[in-house]
């Protein structure tokens, strides 16, 4: 292929480059020479990650080809813009803003924003989100606002109405950091460029094997025969891999832990070897000297297989004469049960009013900027080492060692910094890829997918169907709740145990309602497989509860803030499961939204007309913490010889901020010590280095490593302590012979009690979150779109240990949220393939106006009064923006998205009379047989 030479003035120095002129872009040639900076997350154009000014302009580099770029222009990329010396003001707000989650978006935020106030440096915040909006900046943690907040004070710097000091944070004058908007240590080497993620790691590794994948394309199949022969004689092909290749049982060994199941976990092989259960299945993977060499060679690898019949919905595979998908178990899987108080079916009968409906929330994608991406090698000591995303570092090695055949002992995990996953990377799957592949060709392998093969290859939020029936008395008291809950798992069965749990928990949450009768069911399809997704389970079960408490409010004309006021939780109640909890903060949740929601709907009524309709809604959610009975974590502390203390942890860092959370704890825990934060260093996610402190999942980890950070630190300054109450200095416990490093335990065993498998009840966690949300919205009458114009969120998630941190999990759930109600899905296999085409919101459609409120109530067994966090910020927010269009216009959308056809349609049918017909679905199973069995077939638990 031709290359061409150029000189390029890059960040302003002169640089020679040879490229080459048809395949190369301007993002593969940085990236190249170095400059990794800029970040390739979509690589078509959607994402905006990969910004850079190009004579003065800011465009997207990964679309930009060499041979459209000419001779001689001048580039400024990240790392031209700034240093960790010498920050520009946009790099310091971006820290001191919260601008910084997982940060892959960061630098090309930066750079676009650099461009626009290079060329107006007085923006107001509408003219800096238009700017975002046509340059396609996407960021999926932040919620945009704090990134707006940033530019808005960068620019008041740059116009010398601020200085840098004043912009900085300044640490309070008694040194506490905890409770503080502290900025987190990671957020400086991302607004930088200098943060390494797996494909820069990848790229930097020089004999590292690239990896291409050779997926499925047809989602029900019997695997006849796989040829390699002709991607062997590619160039640069070092080894075709296939099912053949794997040594050890070919499958990823996820325990389903519930006594209902009557699945093992044990059905997703690592490499297709008889059957492909969904698109997206790997077949194959190629191993080549460079990515395009390995990207050619896979088109070249041929599968014959047998059509089966594609089951790409559960309601086919729940009929009653549904063929079985898996031979190795039934579709429906798990059906577990929630019975409580009296029997419905009379309570419902005797209650003043009753509601009923059935509902559907949709199979949302993640929708990371950052694709999958995975690297592994054998390091010094022999350890087959994987680098990945992964949120469960030692629960990997676990579920992955007897499929690839390779002592878990020998397994060394280390987490990449990462462009988040928000849950999708509890599987295991691509590091067992990647493991496989080291293992088969005995050299370092990288891969890092197209946004496409991401798409396709990872797990998705399960979509679920719901039927529901809400009763209450006639002053408003909730009676009764009836349901049935089914997860769409599609083709696999990992975390099917944790996922029917959730079912259980969140429905009707978090009222108190004295009698329920439910089922939650897992059920298999040909769609890609369910995974974890930030409030897991959850949003699914507030789909329904939460649009009920609306319709059942309506039926006895309440307001829905003051329907929902006499029936939330308080103290000495119980939850559906018969927990109580050890605090009640909803009625003050509720107390102080009041004001605001009064005056949201003043506003809605004076602002609607008839063809821009105004409306305002509210959902509650509430969020386990930790997970399941029996969490067990642990951190190390350790004394160094300068003085300073190294904080040991596997506290995987999905962009949520386990480095400032394991900052906040370890110095609030040592402050007897005096130690600033910066005498605080940190070995993090790396399973030789740090001891196990379990998957950064169930809203766990502020709660479980901040209590083994205090039971480290006890032990440490106790080491330390002298009998006059100073401190041992590291050479005097060396020469003492005292140890200087202290394993911290956290475990809450003894303080839950698993769900009773024939009731759900029980308390298996050890702490809860709450929240409220309130959506102002308006429907378009004319099309059915709906804008949302602002966004509230109140909630309790204990003390705040980092405002920064809490407050961006708040303003990103409410993003996915905004996603979740309107347009997000993954659904159309061929459609929903890049973040435009699966309905990722973009700034515009996300509203400037969100504001998040907190009611700190320490809990007592929380690491300095925490709780956790995240998870409840996404367990309901999408209802309160259903439940507003409704307000709105009188349109109830049960199945979600709420796209525009769909509202139009509802809202024409509304117009004409036309009553919309209320569909009942149907779960395999009457709801009252089925409990009336478990009734008399109890599961005895040994
Ligand atoms: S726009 Fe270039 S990577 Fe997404
Ligand atoms: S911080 Fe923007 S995508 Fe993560």
């Amino acid at each position: 292929m031709a290359k061409r030479k150029m000189m390029l003035l890059i960040n302003g120095a002169e640089r020679m480059l040879i490229c080459d002129q048809e395949s190369d872009t301007l993002s593969d040639v940085l990236r190249r020479i170095g400059l990794t900076g800029t970040k390739v997350g979509c690589g078509t154009g959607q994402c905006g990650a990969c910004s850079v000014i190009l004579n003065g302009k800011v465009i997207r580099s990964c679309a930009k080809k060499m041979k459209n770029i000419d001779d001689g222009s001048a580039i400024t990329t990240i790392e031209g813009i700034g240093s960790p010396t010498n920050l520009h003001p946009l790099q310091l707000a971006w820290i001191v803003y919260g601008g910084v989650q997982c940060g892959f978006c960061t630098p090309g935020f930066i750079v676009s924003a650099k461009g626009l106030l290079d060329t107006n440096n007085n923006p107001t915040r509408q003219e800096v989100r238009d700017w975002f909006q046509k340059h396609r900046n996407a960021c999926r943690c932040t919620g945009y606002k704090p990134l707006v907040d940033a530019v808005m004070a960068a620019a008041k710097v740059i116009r010398g109405e601020m200085t840098m000091e004043e912009l900085s944070f300044a640490i309070p004058e008694d040194g506490r950091i905890y409770n503080t908007r502290y900025p987190r240590p990671a957020a400086l080497a991302k607004v930088t460029g200098t943060c390494d993620y797996g494909d820069d790691i990848g790229m930097k590794m020089p004999d590292a094997l690239h990896l291409a994948v050779v997926m499925a394309r047809v989602s029900h199949a019997k695997l006849l025969s796989i040829d390699t022969s002709e991607a062997e004689k590619m160039p640069g092909v070092e080894k075709v891999i296939t099912h053949k290749d794997v040594k050890g049982i070919n499958r990823i060994t996820f325990p389903v832990a519930n006594p209902w199941a009557k699945a093992n976990g044990f059905d997703h092989s690592i490499l297709v070897s008889d059957k492909i259960y969904r698109y997206g299945d790997i077949i194959a993977v190629v191993a080549a000297r460079t990515k395009k060499e390995a990207r050619e060679a896979a088109k070249k690898v041929t599968f014959a297989y047998e059509q089966l019949p594609e089951y790409l919905n559960i309601l086919e595979t729940m009929a009653i004469d549904a063929p079985q998908v898996n031979p190795e178990y039934p579709n429906i899987y798990i059906e577990a049960p929630i019975v409580k108080g009296q029997d419905t079916r009379e309570v419902i009968k005797n209650s003043a009013h009753v509601v009923e409906g059935s509902f559907y929330s949709q199979r949302q994608p993640h929708l990371v900027i950052e694709p999958d991406t995975n690297q592994a090698y054998f390091d010094e000591e022999g350890r087959l080492t994987v680098q990945c995303k992964s949120l469960a570092l030692g629960m990997t090695k676990g579920v992955m060692a007897a499929g690839i055949g390779f002592p878990v002992e020998n397994i060394r995990i280390i987490e990449n910094p990462t462009g988040a996953s928000f849950g999708y990377s509890i599987s295991p799957l691509m590091p067992a890829i990647v493991a496989v592949a080291a293992m088969a060709t005995e050299k370092p392998v990288t891969v890092t997918l197209s946004y496409e093969e991401h798409q396709h290859i990872t797990g998705k939020r399960a979509p679920a169907f719901s039927n529901g029936k809400l009763a209450c008395d006639e002053k408003g008291k909730l009676t009764a709740i009836e349901y049935e809950i089914a997860y769409d798992k599609g083709a696999y069965t990992e975390t099917a145990g944790i996922l029917v749990q959730k079912g259980l928990r969140f429905m009707g949450a978090p009222y108190t309602i004295p009698n329920a009768m439910g089922l939650s069911k897992t059920v298999i399809s040909n769609h890609t497989n369910s995974t974890a997704y930030r409030g897991f389970g959850s949003p699914q079960c507030y789909t329904c509860s939460e649009q009920l408490m609306d319709m059942l409010a309506e039926k006895i004309g309440m307001d829905p803030l003051e329907f929902r006021y006499i029936n939330v939780y308080r103290e000495g109640d119980e939850s559906l499961n018969g927990n109580q909890f050890d605090v009640y903060p909803m009625v003050e949740i509720l107390d102080k939204l009041r004001p605001s929601y009064q005056e949201a709907l003043e506003r809605a009524k004076k602002e609607s007309t008839p063809e821009l309709r105004r409306g305002v809604g509210i959902a509650c959610g509430e969020y386990n913490v930790t997970s399941g009975p029996n969490d067990h974590a642990e951190v190390a502390l350790g004394l160094n010889s300068d003085g300073t203390v190294t904080h040991y942890n596997t506290w995987e860092d999905q962009g949520q901020g386990a480095d400032i959370g394991t900052l906040v704890h370890t110095h609030e825990a040592l402050r007897p010590l005096g130690l600033r934060a910066d005498q605080i260093r940190l070995c993090m996610n790396d399973t030789a280095l740090a001891p196990i402190t379990g998957p950064a999942a169930g809203s766990r980890s502020h709660y479980m490593a901040g209590n083994a950070t205090i039971n480290a630190a006890e032990q440490l300054m106790n080491a330390m302590r002298k009998e006059d109450g100073t401190y041992r200095t590291y050479d005097e416990m060396v020469s003492e012979g005292i140890p200087t490093k202290y394993l911290g335990i956290s475990d809450t065993t003894g303080q839950t009690t698993d769900l009773d498998p024939n009731t759900g009840q029980g308390n298996p966690t050890a702490e809860y979150t709450f929240a409220v949300f309130m959506a102002e919205v308006e429907v378009e009458v004319a099309t059915g779109k709906t804008k949302v114009h602002s966004m509230k969120c109140i909630a309790d998630v204990g003390v705040v240990g980092n405002f920064l941190a809490v407050e961006g999990q708040a303003l990103g759930g409410m993003e996915h949220g905004i996603g979740m109600a309107l347009s997000e899905d993954y659904d159309d296999i061929q459609k929903h393939i890049s973040l435009i085409g699966s309905g990722f919101p973009f700034i515009n459609t996300i509203p400037d106006d969100m504001t998040v409120e907190f009611i700190e109530t320490p809990r007592a067994t929380g690491p300095h009064g925490s709780s956790g966090c995240a998870e409840a910020f996404q367990s309901s927010p999408h209802v309160a923006v259903i439940n507003g269009i409704y307000n709105a216009c009188g349109v109830r959308v049960k199945e979600l998205p709420a796209r525009p056809e769909k509202v139009k349609a509802l809202l024409e049918a509304n117009a004409e009379g036309i009553e919309i017909e209320q569909k009942k679905y149907f779960f395999g199973s009457d709801l009252y047989d089925k409990i009336d069995y478990i009734k008399a077939n109890p599961v005895i638990v040994g």
